[in-house]
């Protein structure tokens, strides 16, 4: 175990909220529970003081190799950006202050990765200027749903790399807290939308849904853009697509979509079962898998199930 992981710590245990009773989304106790359920998790964790364990050139050069350092830190930086300007317009005292955490942490992400990549000797291109495109509640919407397409995948492809060795031990140890943080992020996410639906004037729900959906539209019509750049010798934004083989030794899409859901109901199990758990990426996830051939077999499924 490495040193990093006595300052950070895993955040992965069940929330103690203190919220009982009767319970229905939109409710006060239902906003009560998803609040606290993020604020109580939160990992105190400092980017500044994480030790970066040391890897062989081999394991050094597979990292430095991925196709994703850019897009990472300006996904966060977007992010972080998002979520605190929607934090901003929100009146409800709590749920203003999970927003706010909430915006801390994609922050420390960005610096996580900046140290991360400054660590192993890897070059970033350039940032843009990180600027909020859209209305504040459609750039945090627009973050949101991106995060729970997003994490669906990282998800897999980070415990995919963890077994196949692809990254060593103590650099999943290292990492582990960012990546149990998004599953708090996108249940935090989606209960929020589920509460936020409830409680605006009933006037304004059927706009809001419009807006969901053109969301979604803009986010399907990105990653087609992401799918087409992977031919053009993008450095970025490919990643999902291509990262299963890098990370994973030929790994297929239907395996990789089995360690998808596993990994994700894993990362959903601690929080309070009365909560709200992102439900459109695995759904669609599992039902595009019903159509594909294969699964883990043989030699390796002993290998990536060790
Ligand atoms: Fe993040
Ligand atoms: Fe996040």
């Amino acid at each position: 175990m490495s040193s990093t992981t006595s300052t950070i710590t895993d955040t992965s245990g069940a929330p103690q909220s203190g919220a009982d009773g009767p319970f229905r989304f939109g409710n006060d106790l239902h906003k009560t529970l998803f609040c606290r359920t993020l604020l109580d998790t939160f990992n105190p964790y400092q980017p500044a003081v994480i030790d970066w364990p040391e890897l062989d050139a081999e394991a050094r050069d597979r990292l430095v190799s991925l196709p994703i350092w850019d897009i990472a830190v300006q996904t966060e930086g977007r992010a972080g950006l998002n979520v605190a300007t929607y934090g901003q317009t929100v009146a409800d005292p709590l749920v203003r202050k999970a927003i706010e955490l909430n915006a801390f942490e994609e922050r420390r992400h960005k610096l996580v990765l900046s140290n991360l990549v400054a660590a192993y000797g890897i070059t970033l291109a350039p940032e843009p200027d990180y600027v909020v495109q859209g209305d504040p509640e459609w750039a945090f919407l627009v973050t949101g749903y991106s995060e729970c397409i997003d994490s669906f995948f990282a998800f897999g492809l980070f415990e995919t790399a963890r077994r196949s060795g692809f990254f060593p031990q103590a650099l999943v140890e290292t990492f582990e807290p960012v990546m149990q943080e998004e599953s708090r992020h996108i249940l935090f996410f989606v209960n929020w939308a589920a509460w936020h639906r409830r409680t605006m004037p009933v006037w304004r729900r059927p706009f809001f849904e419009l807006k969901v959906l053109a969301v979604w539209i803009f986010l399907i019509w990105e990653r087609i853009g992401i799918a087409r750049d992977v031919g053009n010798g993008a450095q970025d934004n490919n990643f999902t697509v291509t990262g299963a083989k890098s990370v994973g030794d030929d790994i297929g899409i239907a395996e990789l979509i089995d360690i998808c859901l596993t990994e994700n109901k894993r990362r959903m199990s601690p929080y309070d079962q009365r909560l709200k758990r992102p439900a459109a990426v695995p759904a669609l996830a599992g039902l595009a898998r019903r159509f594909m051939r294969g699964g883990l077999k043989g030699a390796r499924k002993d290998r990536l199930i060790a």
